[in-house]
């Protein structure tokens, strides 16, 4: 696997711009963001050795070059979630890749339901902490040594960009909210019992992505910074039927703020 890491980073790294040290997730309700992206070189994913290929409704597939907020990024416009039939190495292999390229700051999305009793459709949360209900951790198996066998996960999302996101907010009269992001395999949406235990759990809210990933960042010494939008509510009493649709729906008109704040974080940080 490290040999394949390599071997792809090097690949990319002949055909890079320039030398980003930002890398954006343009998860669910990101995807607005890439038009923002003064973009230099777009890969598709399926044009990179070793890459695994997107799947899913709404995420394109390609790794984009260029500039955001007067910085160099790089971005992947898609991501692999783990319910695609990804392995946990799969759904990382990016991440290790990113490392690889020189990659200093992680910023990822995701559209998450709602578990907070005071959350409503359409809120942005802040990432503050996660729990890792998927069913690998992408750290089982050999230690990749970007980081000690057994990592301390006290501190995963950066505080400081924590900060930064809530000194945005304020500043442009936005609205955040912060919680706990729990992770599933999916592809189920929960049932109303399931919702109720994760809550129970300290969840404030549920998704199907990211966590992975940010493991895998935090191990490589990254500063991450994640972004959940509430697409949907698990909560007693709000609970109505989900669609993937819905969720798009919800995650789009959230995407504009989402957009704004993510360009401003990253020109700032
Ligand atoms: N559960 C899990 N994943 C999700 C949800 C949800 O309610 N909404 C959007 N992604």
């Amino acid at each position: 696997m490290y040999k394949k890491i390599l071997e792809t980073a090097a690949w990319i790294k002949e055909r890079m711009p320039n030398k980003p040290l930002t890398a954006i997730i343009l998860g669910t309700g990101l995807g607005r963001l890439s038009e923002k992206i003064d973009k230099t070189l777009c890969i598709p994913y399926s044009s990179i050795p070793n890459f695994p290929v997107s799947t899913v409704e709404g995420h394109s597939g390609q790794l984009i070059f260029g500039k955001l907020g007067g910085k160099d990024i790089m971005a992947m416009d898609g991501r692999f979630h783990y319910y695609e039939g990804y392995n946990m190495k799969e759904v990382t292999f990016p991440i290790r890749v990113m490392y690889e390229l020189g990659i200093k700051t992680l910023f990822v999305s995701n559209a998450a339901g709602g578990t907070n009793p005071s959350f409503r459709i359409g809120d942005i949360m802040i990432i503050t902490d996660h729990i890792n209900y998927m069913p690998e951790n992408p750290l089982h198996g050999p230690n990749i040594p970007t980081g000690p066998r057994f990592p301390d996960m006290g501190e995963v999302y950066d505080p400081e960009l924590v900060d930064l996101a809530d000194a945005i907010a304020s500043e442009n009269k936005m609205k955040l909210k912060h919680g706990v992001y729990l992770a599933t395999q999916g592809p189920t949406y929960e049932t109303p019992s399931e919702y109720r235990m994760f809550a129970h759990w300290g969840a404030d809210a549920v998704g199907m992505s990211t966590v992975p990933e940010v493991i895998v960042a935090h191990h490589c010494g990254m500063r991450c910074f994640g972004v959940s939008i509430i697409t949907d509510l698990g909560v007693n009493g709000k609970i109505v039927k989900v669609t993937h649709e819905d969720v798009q729906k919800a995650a789009n008109e959230a995407q504009p703020r989402m957009a704004a704040l993510m360009e401003e974080m990253i020109r700032r940080s």
